[in-house]
Order: structure tokens, then sequence, then C-alpha cells
């Protein structure tokens, strides 16, 4: 199992190892959202700030829309996201529209 900090809503949701965020977000009552689900629009833009490794590689869409050093920052794509294994913490800006 994997375990997913949503930081923002003090939030501990355990998944199973490789559960999409989007997958994840379902099963919680979390406040962070997402728009296109593709990866173009930028609403689930959000900071990994512990567990870098335990998530999925960027994206292709991640590559292109974030800038290189955001990146190495841990800024990622909310719904390109998927929780590996061990804990990850993620933590977003609060003034996302719901
Ligand atoms: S929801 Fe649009 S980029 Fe992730």
């Amino acid at each position: 199992m994997a375990r997913i900090v949503f930081k923002p809503d003090n939030i501990i949701h355990e998944v199973e190892d490789g559960t999409s965020l989007i997958d994840a977000c379902e099963e919680v009552d979390s406040t962070f959202s997402f728009g296109c689900t593709e990866g173009t629009c930028g609403v689930c833009e959000l900071t990994v700030t512990k567990g870098a490794k335990n998530v999925s590689k960027a994206s292709e869409a991640e590559k292109d829309y974030l800038h290189p050093e955001d990146l190495k920052k841990g800024m990622r794509l909310g719904c390109q996201l998927k929780v590996r294994k061990g804990e990850v913490v993620i933590d977003w800006k609060e003034n996302q529209a719901k």
C-alpha cells in the first residue's frame, strides 16, 4: 500500500501501489481539483513535497507544460501522477477553483 498526504486538506489516504491521483481523489473529500485531466490546462498543478521518488516519472504532457526547473522542484500535474509506493506528500495553492 501507498499513502498520500493531502497537505492543505489534512487528509491521509492509503491506496494500492500504482493508483492514479485522479482515482485517489475520488475516494476522499479533497479540495484538490482537476480540469482537462489530459495534462494541458494546468488546473491540477501541485508540488510533491515528500516522496518524489515514489511517484510516476514526469509524462510528456508534464514536460511540455512545466518548466524543467519547476519539475526539479517537485512541481507536477496531478492528473498525470501515479503513486507508486510509500508515502507521498502533495501540496498545492489553495486558490484553486473547485
Ligand atoms: S487537469 Fe488539466 S493539466 Fe491536469
